[in-house]
Protein backbone atom coordinates (compact mmCIF):
# COMPACT_ATOMS: atom_id res chain seq x y z
CA UNK A 1 0.00 0.00 0.00
CA UNK A 2 1.21 3.61 -0.72
CA UNK A 3 1.02 5.13 2.50
CA UNK A 4 -0.08 8.96 1.01
CA UNK A 5 -3.22 7.20 -1.27
CA UNK A 6 -3.89 4.09 0.49
CA UNK A 7 -3.92 2.60 -2.73
CA UNK A 8 -1.64 -0.73 -4.02
CA UNK A 9 1.52 0.91 -5.17
CA UNK A 10 0.91 -1.67 -8.24
CA UNK A 11 -1.56 0.69 -10.13
CA UNK A 12 -4.29 -1.17 -12.42
CA UNK A 13 -6.14 0.13 -15.20
CA UNK A 14 -8.16 -0.62 -17.88
CA UNK A 15 -10.80 -0.38 -20.96
CA UNK A 16 -14.43 -1.78 -20.73
CA UNK A 17 -16.03 -2.56 -24.43
CA UNK A 18 -17.21 -5.12 -26.15
CA UNK A 19 -15.07 -5.37 -28.66
CA UNK A 20 -12.32 -4.23 -27.39
CA UNK A 21 -9.70 -6.42 -28.55
CA UNK A 22 -8.64 -3.34 -31.40
CA UNK A 23 -8.19 -0.59 -28.59
CA UNK A 24 -5.20 1.09 -29.04
CA UNK A 25 -5.49 2.71 -25.54
CA UNK A 26 -3.28 -0.29 -23.52
CA UNK A 27 -0.22 0.71 -26.04
CA UNK A 28 -1.02 4.30 -25.00
CA UNK A 29 -1.04 3.96 -21.08
CA UNK A 30 1.31 1.32 -20.99
CA UNK A 31 3.88 3.53 -22.79
CA UNK A 32 2.97 6.32 -20.24
CA UNK A 33 3.36 3.62 -16.92
CA UNK A 34 6.93 2.97 -18.51
CA UNK A 35 8.34 5.96 -19.27
CA UNK A 36 7.04 7.72 -15.64
CA UNK A 37 8.45 4.68 -13.67
CA UNK A 38 5.34 4.07 -12.55
CA UNK A 39 4.48 0.60 -11.48
CA UNK A 40 1.54 -1.10 -13.29
CA UNK A 41 -0.48 -2.46 -16.12
CA UNK A 42 -3.50 -0.89 -18.13
CA UNK A 43 -5.35 -3.82 -19.67
CA UNK A 44 -8.45 -5.05 -22.24
CA UNK A 45 -11.25 -5.42 -19.83
CA UNK A 46 -14.35 -7.31 -22.43
CA UNK A 47 -17.47 -6.53 -20.83
CA UNK A 48 -20.52 -8.04 -22.85
CA UNK A 49 -23.16 -5.45 -22.54
CA UNK A 50 -25.30 -6.85 -20.18
CA UNK A 51 -22.16 -7.64 -17.80
CA UNK A 52 -21.47 -4.04 -17.54
CA UNK A 53 -23.74 -3.59 -14.12
CA UNK A 54 -21.70 -6.33 -12.36
CA UNK A 55 -18.17 -5.40 -14.05
CA UNK A 56 -18.48 -1.72 -13.39
CA UNK A 57 -19.01 -1.41 -9.56
CA UNK A 58 -16.41 -4.32 -9.12
CA UNK A 59 -13.32 -2.22 -9.93
CA UNK A 60 -12.64 -0.97 -6.65
CA UNK A 61 -13.04 -4.30 -4.70
CA UNK A 62 -10.32 -5.60 -7.81
CA UNK A 63 -8.01 -2.33 -7.02
CA UNK A 64 -8.08 -1.04 -10.61
CA UNK A 65 -7.58 2.64 -9.91
CA UNK A 66 -10.00 3.08 -12.59
CA UNK A 67 -10.85 2.53 -16.37
CA UNK A 68 -11.83 4.06 -19.60
CA UNK A 69 -15.45 3.19 -20.80
CA UNK A 70 -16.03 2.53 -25.12
CA UNK A 71 -18.24 1.21 -27.42
CA UNK A 72 -21.40 0.32 -26.18
CA UNK A 73 -21.00 1.24 -22.88
CA UNK A 74 -20.18 5.18 -22.43
CA UNK A 75 -24.01 6.17 -21.79
CA UNK A 76 -25.31 3.40 -19.89
CA UNK A 77 -21.81 3.55 -17.32
CA UNK A 78 -23.04 6.86 -16.46
CA UNK A 79 -26.11 5.67 -14.36
CA UNK A 80 -23.71 2.54 -12.34
CA UNK A 81 -20.90 5.30 -10.85
CA UNK A 82 -21.57 7.39 -8.06
CA UNK A 83 -20.82 10.46 -9.45
CA UNK A 84 -20.40 12.63 -12.60
CA UNK A 85 -18.76 15.52 -13.40
CA UNK A 86 -20.77 18.25 -14.81
CA UNK A 87 -18.95 18.21 -18.39
CA UNK A 88 -19.48 14.64 -18.65
CA UNK A 89 -23.27 15.07 -17.53
CA UNK A 90 -23.57 17.71 -20.73
CA UNK A 91 -21.83 15.46 -23.16
CA UNK A 92 -24.39 12.60 -21.92
CA UNK A 93 -21.66 9.54 -21.86
CA UNK A 94 -18.71 9.04 -20.11
CA UNK A 95 -15.40 7.83 -21.01
CA UNK A 96 -13.28 7.31 -17.77
CA UNK A 97 -14.10 6.21 -14.55
CA UNK A 98 -12.00 7.04 -11.48
CA UNK A 99 -12.08 4.76 -8.18
CA UNK A 100 -11.87 7.66 -5.51
CA UNK A 101 -10.21 7.48 -2.45
CA UNK A 102 -13.57 6.03 0.13
CA UNK A 103 -14.06 3.54 -3.33
CA UNK A 104 -16.89 5.54 -4.76
CA UNK A 105 -17.28 5.46 -8.60
CA UNK A 106 -16.71 8.75 -10.56
CA UNK A 107 -17.11 9.68 -14.29
CA UNK A 108 -15.94 11.94 -16.20
CA UNK A 109 -15.98 12.31 -20.24
CA UNK A 110 -12.48 13.72 -21.66
CA UNK A 111 -12.93 13.44 -25.57
CA UNK A 112 -13.39 17.35 -25.79
CA UNK A 113 -10.61 17.63 -24.00
CA UNK A 114 -8.46 15.79 -26.34
CA UNK A 115 -10.24 17.42 -29.49
CA UNK A 116 -9.74 20.83 -28.38
CA UNK A 117 -5.76 19.64 -27.67
CA UNK A 118 -5.60 17.91 -30.82
CA UNK A 119 -6.07 21.71 -32.41
CA UNK A 120 -3.73 23.40 -30.68
CA UNK A 121 -1.03 20.97 -31.51
CA UNK A 122 -1.48 21.31 -35.06
CA UNK A 123 -2.28 25.57 -34.32
CA UNK A 124 -0.74 26.54 -31.38
CA UNK A 125 -2.44 30.08 -31.92
CA UNK A 126 -5.78 28.39 -32.55
CA UNK A 127 -9.16 29.98 -31.25
CA UNK A 128 -12.88 29.04 -30.68
CA UNK A 129 -13.94 32.44 -31.98
CA UNK A 130 -11.59 33.02 -34.94
CA UNK A 131 -14.82 32.64 -36.85
CA UNK A 132 -18.11 30.38 -37.93
CA UNK A 133 -17.15 26.63 -37.32
CA UNK A 134 -19.15 23.66 -39.01
CA UNK A 135 -19.73 20.17 -37.76
CA UNK A 136 -21.14 17.45 -39.27
CA UNK A 137 -22.83 14.91 -37.59
CA UNK A 138 -24.49 15.00 -34.08
CA UNK A 139 -24.29 11.35 -32.14
CA UNK A 140 -22.03 10.75 -29.65
CA UNK A 141 -18.68 12.22 -30.56
CA UNK A 142 -20.20 15.74 -32.00
CA UNK A 143 -22.25 15.86 -28.51
CA UNK A 144 -18.18 16.49 -26.69
CA UNK A 145 -16.59 18.28 -29.62
CA UNK A 146 -19.56 20.64 -29.76
CA UNK A 147 -19.67 21.40 -26.26
CA UNK A 148 -16.26 21.74 -26.28
CA UNK A 149 -15.89 24.19 -28.99
CA UNK A 150 -18.80 26.15 -27.09
CA UNK A 151 -17.31 26.38 -24.12
CA UNK A 152 -14.02 27.85 -25.44
CA UNK A 153 -15.51 30.64 -27.16
CA UNK A 154 -17.34 29.30 -30.33
CA UNK A 155 -19.78 31.96 -31.42
CA UNK A 156 -21.25 30.20 -34.27
CA UNK A 157 -21.50 26.37 -34.87
CA UNK A 158 -23.52 25.66 -37.72
CA UNK A 159 -24.28 21.76 -36.64
CA UNK A 160 -25.36 19.69 -39.93
CA UNK A 161 -26.59 16.49 -39.28
CA UNK A 162 -28.19 13.64 -41.75
CA UNK A 163 -31.13 13.19 -39.34
CA UNK A 164 -31.87 17.06 -39.07
CA UNK A 165 -34.35 16.24 -36.23
CA UNK A 166 -31.03 14.78 -34.31
CA UNK A 167 -29.07 18.00 -34.92
CA UNK A 168 -31.88 20.34 -34.03
CA UNK A 169 -32.60 18.52 -30.45
CA UNK A 170 -29.06 18.66 -29.89
CA UNK A 171 -29.04 22.78 -31.02
CA UNK A 172 -32.22 23.06 -28.41
CA UNK A 173 -30.71 20.83 -25.52
CA UNK A 174 -27.23 23.36 -25.86
CA UNK A 175 -28.83 26.52 -26.92
CA UNK A 176 -26.48 29.43 -28.81
CA UNK A 177 -24.17 29.04 -30.49
CA UNK A 178 -25.49 26.23 -31.60
CA UNK A 179 -27.64 26.23 -35.23
CA UNK A 180 -28.83 23.01 -36.95
CA UNK A 181 -28.88 22.99 -40.46
CA UNK A 182 -30.49 20.39 -43.14
CA UNK A 183 -27.99 17.83 -44.91
CA UNK A 184 -28.88 19.32 -48.02
CA UNK A 185 -27.15 22.33 -46.36
CA UNK A 186 -23.81 20.83 -45.94
CA UNK A 187 -22.19 22.22 -48.65
CA UNK A 188 -23.39 25.89 -48.70
CA UNK A 189 -22.53 25.53 -44.87
CA UNK A 190 -19.05 26.06 -45.44
CA UNK A 191 -19.19 29.75 -46.29
CA UNK A 192 -17.38 31.86 -43.96
CA UNK A 193 -15.92 29.24 -41.82
CA UNK A 194 -12.85 28.81 -39.84
CA UNK A 195 -12.96 25.37 -38.73
CA UNK A 196 -14.75 22.08 -40.45
CA UNK A 197 -15.25 19.20 -38.25
CA UNK A 198 -16.51 15.67 -39.50
CA UNK A 199 -17.92 13.85 -36.51
CA UNK A 200 -19.59 10.96 -39.07
CA UNK A 201 -18.96 7.90 -39.58
CA UNK A 202 -18.03 8.74 -43.36
CA UNK A 203 -14.49 8.27 -44.35
CA UNK A 204 -13.76 5.66 -41.86
CA UNK A 205 -12.24 2.54 -42.81
CA UNK A 206 -14.98 0.62 -44.70
CA UNK A 207 -17.46 3.23 -45.20
CA UNK A 208 -18.00 5.62 -48.24
CA UNK A 209 -16.15 9.02 -48.28
CA UNK A 210 -18.26 11.66 -46.59
CA UNK A 211 -20.30 13.07 -49.50
CA UNK A 212 -18.89 17.07 -49.14
CA UNK A 213 -17.85 19.43 -51.86
CA UNK A 214 -15.84 22.12 -50.47
CA UNK A 215 -15.53 24.60 -52.95
CA UNK A 216 -16.86 27.19 -50.51
CA UNK A 217 -14.37 26.65 -47.95
CA UNK A 218 -12.40 30.01 -47.38
CA UNK A 219 -8.69 28.33 -47.86
CA UNK A 220 -7.76 29.76 -44.30
CA UNK A 221 -9.90 27.30 -42.70
CA UNK A 222 -8.93 24.38 -41.05
CA UNK A 223 -10.40 20.64 -41.65
CA UNK A 224 -10.42 18.42 -39.00
CA UNK A 225 -11.84 14.94 -38.63
CA UNK A 226 -12.44 12.86 -35.31
CA UNK A 227 -11.28 9.15 -37.38
CA UNK A 228 -8.09 7.92 -37.26
CA UNK A 229 -8.79 4.78 -39.24
CA UNK A 230 -7.57 5.71 -41.79
CA UNK A 231 -5.10 8.45 -40.61
CA UNK A 232 -6.15 10.57 -43.71
CA UNK A 233 -9.45 10.22 -44.98
CA UNK A 234 -10.68 11.06 -48.14
CA UNK A 235 -11.77 14.57 -46.50
CA UNK A 236 -8.38 15.30 -45.25
CA UNK A 237 -6.79 14.10 -48.37
CA UNK A 238 -9.46 16.53 -50.69
CA UNK A 239 -8.90 19.70 -48.06
CA UNK A 240 -4.67 19.25 -47.89
CA UNK A 241 -4.62 19.04 -51.83
CA UNK A 242 -6.46 22.50 -51.65
CA UNK A 243 -4.14 23.93 -49.03
CA UNK A 244 -6.04 23.86 -45.58
CA UNK A 245 -4.37 22.84 -42.30
CA UNK A 246 -5.36 19.68 -41.57
CA UNK A 247 -6.00 17.36 -38.30
CA UNK A 248 -6.46 13.84 -38.04
CA UNK A 249 -8.40 12.16 -35.36
CA UNK A 250 -5.28 10.52 -33.48
CA UNK A 251 -4.17 13.73 -31.38
CA UNK A 252 -7.81 13.45 -29.43
CA UNK A 253 -7.37 10.03 -28.77
CA UNK A 254 -3.93 10.45 -27.55
CA UNK A 255 -5.31 13.81 -25.36
CA UNK A 256 -8.22 12.52 -24.30
CA UNK A 257 -5.82 9.93 -22.54
CA UNK A 258 -4.20 12.63 -20.20
CA UNK A 259 -5.72 13.49 -17.90
CA UNK A 260 -7.40 10.07 -16.78
CA UNK A 261 -3.42 9.06 -17.02
CA UNK A 262 -3.62 12.09 -14.11
CA UNK A 263 -6.54 11.01 -12.12
CA UNK A 264 -5.43 7.13 -11.55
CA UNK A 265 -1.26 7.96 -11.60
CA UNK A 266 -0.97 11.26 -10.44
CA UNK A 267 1.44 11.98 -13.67
CA UNK A 268 -0.01 14.20 -16.42
CA UNK A 269 2.02 13.00 -19.45
CA UNK A 270 2.77 14.08 -22.43
CA UNK A 271 2.08 13.00 -26.32
CA UNK A 272 5.03 13.04 -27.93
CA UNK A 273 6.30 12.48 -31.50
CA UNK A 274 7.46 8.89 -30.43
CA UNK A 275 4.18 7.87 -28.57
CA UNK A 276 2.82 9.15 -32.11
CA UNK A 277 4.81 7.13 -34.16
CA UNK A 278 4.19 3.84 -31.33
CA UNK A 279 -0.04 4.17 -32.24
CA UNK A 280 0.41 5.10 -36.41
CA UNK A 281 2.09 1.58 -36.29
CA UNK A 282 -0.88 0.09 -35.13
CA UNK A 283 -3.16 1.84 -37.56
P1 LIG B 1 -20.37 8.53 -32.69
O1 LIG B 1 -20.60 8.18 -31.27
O2 LIG B 1 -19.04 8.08 -33.22
O3 LIG B 1 -20.64 9.97 -32.98
P2 LIG B 1 -22.98 7.77 -33.71
O4 LIG B 1 -23.58 8.29 -32.45
O5 LIG B 1 -23.44 6.46 -34.24
O6 LIG B 1 -21.40 7.63 -33.54
O7 LIG B 1 -23.13 8.90 -34.82
C1 LIG B 1 -22.79 8.65 -36.15
C2 LIG B 1 -22.99 9.95 -36.94
O8 LIG B 1 -22.66 9.66 -38.31
C3 LIG B 1 -24.42 10.45 -36.92
O9 LIG B 1 -24.42 11.85 -36.98
C4 LIG B 1 -24.96 9.86 -38.24
O10 LIG B 1 -26.05 10.55 -38.80
P3 LIG B 1 -27.57 10.18 -38.38
O11 LIG B 1 -27.83 10.91 -37.11
O12 LIG B 1 -28.39 10.66 -39.51
O13 LIG B 1 -27.61 8.69 -38.22
C5 LIG B 1 -23.76 10.02 -39.13
N1 LIG B 1 -23.84 9.14 -40.29
C6 LIG B 1 -23.83 7.80 -40.33
N2 LIG B 1 -23.95 7.34 -41.59
C7 LIG B 1 -24.06 8.44 -42.39
C8 LIG B 1 -24.20 8.66 -43.80
N3 LIG B 1 -24.26 7.64 -44.66
N4 LIG B 1 -24.25 9.93 -44.24
C9 LIG B 1 -24.20 10.96 -43.40
N5 LIG B 1 -24.07 10.84 -42.05
C10 LIG B 1 -23.99 9.60 -41.56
Amino acid sequence: MSQATGQPAFGLAGVMGWPVAHSRSPKIHNHWLEKHGVPGAYVLLPVAPGALPVALPGLAALGFRGCNITIPHKVDAMALVHAVDANARRVGAINTVVVQADGSLKGFNNDGFGYIQSLLDREPGWRADAGPITVLGAGGAARAVVLALADRGAKEIRLVNRTFEKADALAKEFGAPIKALPWAERHVALADVALLVNTTSQGMHGQPPLDLALDALPLRALVSDVIYVPLETPLLAAARQRGHATVNGLGMLLHQARPAFQAWFGVLPEVTPELRRIIEATL
